[in-house]
């Protein structure tokens, strides 16, 4: 029981790395609130948890909405110890092809990230921890997912302002950085099962471990810095990709000599 007593608060945990971990954080002891945009998804999660959980339809860009969510989540124990913005998604935005209002929706990720750990602020306990959602995406330059990195790096950025900040009240703030994650984000769901695993295989074998994260395996990083174990940890980074980027000669597709 690595959060027994402690109170957590996810963005986005009905589908995903964000569900895997209120899964993570409830079976560990935490009293967890969540949010998403979609009722039914809301629904379906309490339904199946049922204890030690309370969801909320709230999106990350609704002040009014993050307010009553974060209040309700409070309320229940008296403060929050942990902070997990999570919510997030992937634009394909290619130089050239890209609009005004597409760039600014997926920018809006950084916005979000940066509201929901302010309005989470009065609520948080001394020693509170704040885990951000980064990608592997801001370091690799991927072609056509610019606007998407530009927002992950500016979440690392913040973290680092952010940790600064919050030393004082010891409220530590810390970035997971994920490879490529077997999710429902990768609009793989609806393929044909033959089909969904060869590109399942495909991506995986861009990294040494030779397949995709498991969405529990990004939320058992999330865990560790989520609880008093990590306590010497701020304004740092956790990989969890499969080492590729801490070994990239070691992946499949690179031993063989393709892109
Ligand atoms: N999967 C990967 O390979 C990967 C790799 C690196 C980083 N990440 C990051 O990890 C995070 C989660 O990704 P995922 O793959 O787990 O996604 P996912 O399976 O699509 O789940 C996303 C979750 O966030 C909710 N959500 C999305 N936008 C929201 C908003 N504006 N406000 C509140 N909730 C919102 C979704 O529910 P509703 O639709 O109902 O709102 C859902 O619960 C994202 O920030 C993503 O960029 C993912």
């Amino acid at each position: 029981m690595r959060l027994s007593g402690k109170t957590a608060f996810i963005t986005g945990g009905t589908r995903g790395i964000g569900l895997a971990t209120v899964e993570a954080f409830i079976e560990h002891g935490a009293m967890v609130g969540f949010t998403a945009r979609k009722t039914e998804g809301v629904n379906a999660v309490i339904a199946r948890l049922a204890k030690n959980c309370v969801g909320f339809v709230a999106d990350a860009g609704d002040d009014e909405a993050m307010v009553a969510a974060l209040s309700a989540t409070s309320s229940a124990s008296g403060g929050i110890d942990v902070v997990f913005a999570n919510a997030g998604h992937y634009v394909n935005a290619p130089l050239g092809e890209t609009s005004r209002e597409t760039l600014q929706q997926q920018l809006s990720v950084v916005t979000n990230t940066f509201m929901t750990v302010q309005l989470a602020l009065p609520h948080l306990r001394e020693g509170a921890s704040i885990i951000l959602m980064g990608s592997l995406y801001a370091s690799m330059g991927p072609p056509g997912a610019g606007a998407y990195a530009a927002s992950k790096a500016g979440i690392a950025a913040l973290a680092r302002s952010f940790a600064s900040e919050l030393s004082p009240r010891g409220i530590r703030v810390n970035v997971v950085v994920p490879g490529a994650v077997d999710t429902p984000s990768w609009g793989m769901d609806d393929l044909e099962l033959s089909l969904r695993d060869e590109r399942k295989r495909l991506i995986g074998e861009r990294a040494p471990l030779n397949r995709m994260i498991r969405a529990a395996e990004v939320a058992n990083a999330v865990l560790f810095l989520a609880s008093d174990e990590s306590s010497g940890l701020q304004a740092t980074e956790i990989v969890v990709d499969g080492g590729t980027t801490g070994a990239m000669a070691g992946s499949p597709r690179y031993v063989r000599g393709e892109p």
